[in-house]
């Protein structure tokens, strides 16, 4: 059983989700990264705006080749209650690479309707979902709210 966790991560909160998920699953691991920054208030703005208008913006080539995987986990932060641009590019480039999937996020409350929007763009209803809260992360609650979304992704594969 080979598991590939995929996420892109504005400002770690995605990337500590997608770590231990990593470490419960005994998985592969592979960040989106993008050839510009967004930091600061001007980033944010940007951020917000292309999540809401559904761009898909330039990414940097990934390393890991997700049709050698049995199930590809993907991470996004909530970002104007949709998928972060980086994850949609992902996703637009590499659906039909993509095996079985299961789909989470890092927000602030609410995920909206980002995991049905992700699985329109993959073309895939995923096996199980997870969205996890900054106090969950803050508090480190997270690790055992992953541990659902760990069995339910180890008992479809
Ligand atoms: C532009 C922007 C828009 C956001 N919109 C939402 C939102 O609609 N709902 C929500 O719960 N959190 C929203 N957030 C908060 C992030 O989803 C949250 O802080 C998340 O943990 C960030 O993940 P990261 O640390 O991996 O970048 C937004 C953040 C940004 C930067």
């Amino acid at each position: 059983m080979k598991i590939l966790v995929v996420y892109y991560s504005r400002n770690g909160s995605t990337r500590k989700v997608a770590e231990e998920l990593k470490a419960q699953l005994g998985a592969d691991i592979e960040e989106i990264t993008e050839p510009k920054g967004r930091g600061g208030p001007l980033g944010w703005i940007r951020s917000g705006k292309e999540a809401s208008s559904g761009a898909v913006v330039p990414i940097n080539p990934w390393k890991a080749d997700p049709s050698t995987y049995d199930l590809v986990a993907i991470g996004t932060p909530i970002w104007a209650w949709n998928i972060s641009s980086p994850v949609r590019s992902y996703l637009t480039t590499i659906k039909s690479k993509l095996p079985r999937v299961a789909f989470f996020c890092a927000m602030d409350a609410k995920p909206g309707d980002t995991f049905k929007v992700m699985e329109g763009l993959t073309g895939k209803p995923p096996v199980a979902t997870a969205g996890i809260t900054g106090p969950d992360v803050k508090s480190g609650n997270y690790k055992e709210k992953l541990k659902t979304f760990a069995e339910a992704i180890k008992s479809a594969t």
